[in-house]
């Protein structure tokens, strides 16, 4: 019997209506649209105004299960990537379950900031590649807007909402993820955090008004790191699997900053062509990247086509996700 591999059948995005523009930014905080566009490739972000990250899970989901055909009911696991849950607990991969009536599921959610989508995407394929499940799905998904400081200019232009799922279903033809280097560095915890609310920090009068419960980041030292470790985690990752640039179709990056993007794909060789970028409508998504990115691209995508997943972000988390794409829509 051939080995078993967990291939993505379906993907579905969710996005809240509301748009906001860079023009708008630089009427709360000083700032420019010239400054955002040069500094990050971001235009534009989505706003959630109401309802919680389960809410925009949920879009994401329901369309999934209508596209793949699958009956809630049928779902043997999903794993929520995300910072933002609903609460601190329980989790909101157990809240999407019951509001989607995935009865026979069982789930968890995953803090691996902006790596949370690769991270549940090489954990959920364990489980299918073992054959102890057949559908797995892994969500995206954050409502960053509910943890952002919008007195904060070097924060607030660069996150948005979103979120984005996938199906993971066995296949024997070889398709689906092929390999994955995931990585860890917990000593850069203090350049990327939400200081306020957990156990060390927990919520009071203080914390609040010294506005620890917003995102804190140097950017400056975060973009060093980033640059750096997803460009040479993709080429690590082609190495390892005797991928040349010309084998490789597409790049699929964590949205940050368009120019970390274009120094991975320089690194990989890639031309852009072959990179997805979707920055300039949805900014930083933090875990709804990745598959809203390739929700946007999925009409392009052909069977057979190598992907590189690759992604940096809080913690510090990152690494990369080799799979072949396993169908034509
Ligand atoms: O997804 C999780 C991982 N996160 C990332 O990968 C983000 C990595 N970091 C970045 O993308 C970039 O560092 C930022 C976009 C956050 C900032 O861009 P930068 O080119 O690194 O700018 P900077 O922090 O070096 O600041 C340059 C200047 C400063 O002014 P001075 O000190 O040179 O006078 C800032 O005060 O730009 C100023 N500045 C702004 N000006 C207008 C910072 N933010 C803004 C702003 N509008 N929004």
């Amino acid at each position: 019997m051939s080995k078993i591999t967990a291939a993505i059948t379906g993907v579905q995005g969710y996005l809240p209506d509301y748009v906001l523009t860079n023009d708008e930014l630089s009427k709360i905080v000083e700032t420019s649209d010239e400054w955002i566009t040069s500094r990050t490739g971001i235009k534009e972000r989505r706003i959630m105004k109401d309802g919680a990250s389960s809410d925009m899970a949920v879009g994401a989901v329901e369309g999934l299960l209508k596209k793949t055909n699958t009956r809630p009911e049928d779902v043997d696991l999903v794993i929520l990537a995300t910072v933002t849950p609903d609460y601190p607990f329980p989790s909101t991969a157990n809240v999407l379950c019951d509001k989607l009536g995935m009865t026979n599921a069982w789930g968890y959610d995953l803090i691996a900031a902006c790596s949370g989508f690769i991270y549940g995407l090489a954990t959920g394929s364990q489980f299918i590649e073992t054959g102890r499940y057949k559908k797995v799905i892994v969500v995206g998904v954050d409502k960053m807007s509910s943890i952002i400081d919008y007195e904060d200019r070097t924060t607030c232009i660069i996150f948005g909402d979103g979120a984005g799922a996938v199906m993971l279903e066995p296949n024997e033809d070889g398709l689906g993820v092929q390999d994955f280097i995931l990585k860890s560095d917990g000593s850069g915890r203090e350049y990327l955090v939400q200081p306020g609310g957990g156990s060390l920090n927990p919520t009071s009068i203080e914390t609040i008004e010294k506005r620890m419960h917003f995102v804190r980041q140097e950017g400056k030292q975060v973009f060093k790191f980033a640059v750096t470790n997803m460009a040479e985690v993709s080429a690590e990752i082609m190495e390892k699997n005797n991928l040349t640039s010309d084998d490789v179709d597409w790049l699929v990056p964590h949205q940050a900053n368009l120019r970390i993007i274009d120094a991975t794909a320089k690194r990989m060789g890639l031309p852009e062509e072959k990179v997805m970028i979707n920055i300039q409508k949805y900014g930083n998504t933090t875990a709804g990247t990745l598959p809203l990115c390739l929700w946007d691209y999925e009409k392009q995508l052909k069977k057979g086509d190598k992907l590189i997943l690759s992604a940096f972000g809080g913690g510090f988390t990152w690494g990369s996700v080799y799979l072949k794409w396993a169908y034509n829509s």
